[in-house]
């Protein structure tokens, strides 16, 4: 079958003109006006072709016209210029194929759907619109990502997904085990591990930053871009339980070039995906966020604000009657605190750096004051903390003092503390949530709707 792909034609119709074409989708939508019917077909562009069935033309009209929303068909037609119509050209169908029927049960028969309604329908959302325009631009975004990245001499890392550690430190890890949850092995009382599939307690990965760092000191700059687990009780719109996280690392860098890198990476994801996704924004902005494509080039062409959090704390001082959640110099910056700094205070993305040390993890370099380290998250509009980062500490005696302080056993980081013992050096990497740079990126305000199938405190689909 000679098909040519939708997004092709709606490139190059001109081409086509008066020309056969075939092409296989399904419908959006047929209306039947007895003697002539229109198919809207999508084969997964974003924009439909308009198909028109005439009975005269074409042998199997009256079972054409009796499918409905969803079913699937190959057209064979000519391409006719329409240059006064919506739409510049359609399909004049010669010979059209029915390839499988859809049912009355179709759940997008209806043009407007609530997007919490279509949450409840994964295996069905991406065939309308809103879906396929939001998954569209996850993958041009991870491949903006990726190019991003390679251009600039990154090597792509693949860090396991199990793991014996918790890099974060924040205890919430999804565990893996093959034992027998209703007989579990028991010595002194407590679940014995020795005899576990690995012999010892291992999890889900919180963050493939430590394995990756041993790669960094071989390579000099990597990322890593994959899954991450967190057993987080947070029912929140910003939360899932598994989402994408994607991790760049940099030897001989300090916080400043971390912050450079950063900017730069998310200029550039935001400036290709408007070059790449151009019908797909305007689309988002006219239906989900009129403020979206302000926004995005707003981004893309003022520099983000660099604050110290003792700075941040003090501007939040000033308004502290404002918030729910007391603030004072210590406090781990709530979700309203960090809206506030960048929604109201300086309307754009802000870094706020050099936090307490008691509340960040305990790899990040220590400040000469003793008492912040040189940590860095980049907060946006309307999301919040979208990058969490740091210098990392290079100085093995004041990492395993750190360490000892957290109660962390040396032993089982040694393999991690090799990157100090060979050659240590000044160097600094961050982690980007992906789901929240795709909320970003198309306006739309909960995680549960940029994966496919999102996890969730409480909440598991397929
Ligand atoms: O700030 P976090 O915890 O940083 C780390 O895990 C570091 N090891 C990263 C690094 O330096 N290599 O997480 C990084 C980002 C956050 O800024 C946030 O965007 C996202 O991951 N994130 C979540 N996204 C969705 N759901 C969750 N439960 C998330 N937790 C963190």
């Amino acid at each position: 079958m000679n098909r040519i792909e939708i997004k092709d034609l709606n490139k190059n119709y001109e081409k086509f003109g008066n020309q056969t074409v075939t092409i296989c989708g399904w419908a959006r939508t047929i209306r039947d006006s007895k003697n002539i019917a229109f198919v809207s077909l999508n084969d997964g562009a974003f924009k439909c072709v308009q198909v028109v069935v005439e009975r005269d033309k074409v042998a199997n009209y009256d079972e054409v016209v009796k499918q409905i929303s969803g079913a699937s068909f190959c057209v064979t037609g000519k391409l006719v210029l329409t240059p006064e119509a919506q739409q510049p050209f359609e399909i004049n169908a010669e010979e059209v194929k029915v390839l499988g029927e859809s049912s009355a049960d179709y759940p997008l028969q209806k043009k407007r759907h609530t997007i919490e309604f279509l949450r409840t329908i994964p295996t069905i959302r991406a065939r309308g619109n809103l879906f396929n325009a939001v998954f569209r631009i996850r993958s041009t975004a991870a491949y903006a990502i990726h190019k991003f990245f390679q251009e600039r001499n990154f090597v792509y890392i693949h860090t396991p997904i199990i793991t014996a550690n918790d890099c974060e430190g924040a205890g919430e890890m999804f565990q893996v085990t093959t034992l027998d949850m209703d007989n579990l092995p028991k010595k002194d009382g407590k679940v014995d591990y020795s005899q576990d599939f690995f012999g010892k307690k291992v999890s889900l990965t919180v963050s493939g930053q430590l394995h990756e760092e041993t790669l960094t000191h071989a390579f000099g700059k990597t990322y890593t871009f994959g899954p991450t687990f967190r057993a987080e009780n947070s029912n929140t719109s910003r939360h899932a339980a598994e989402f994408w996280m994607m991790e760049p690392e940099m030897c001989f860098t300090d916080i400043d070039g971390l912050m450079d890198n950063e900017e730069e990476m998310v200029k550039y994801v935001i400036s290709y995906v408007m070059k790449e996704c151009h019908d797909e924004l305007e689309f988002l902005n006219k239906f989900v966020d009129t403020g979206l494509l302000d926004r995005l080039e707003n981004i893309v062409s003022n520099n983000f604000v660099r604050l110290d959090y003792t700075d941040a704390i003090k501007e939040l001082e000033k308004v502290k009657d404002k918030f729910v959640f007391p603030v004072s110099w210590g406090i781990d910056l709530q979700s309203e605190h960090e809206r506030y700094l960048t929604e109201v205070v300086y309307k754009k993305p802000v870094f706020l750096k050099n936090y307490p040390k008691e509340i960040k993890a305990f790899y990040m370099r220590q400040n000469d004051d003793g008492k912040t380290v040189a940590a860095v998250d980049l907060l946006v509009p309307g999301i919040g903390e979208l990058i969490g980062g740091s210098q990392r500490e290079e100085r093995l005696d004041v990492l395993l003092g750190r360490m000892k302080e957290l109660g962390l056993k040396e032993e089982d980081y040694s393999w991690y503390l090799d990157t100090r013992r060979f050659g240590t050096n000044i160097h600094s990497g961050y982690g980007l949530g992906f789901e929240r740079m795709v909320m970003y990126l198309t306006g739309i305000s909960n995680i549960r709707d940029v994966e496919i199938f999102p996890r969730t405190v409480g909440s598991i689909q397929g």
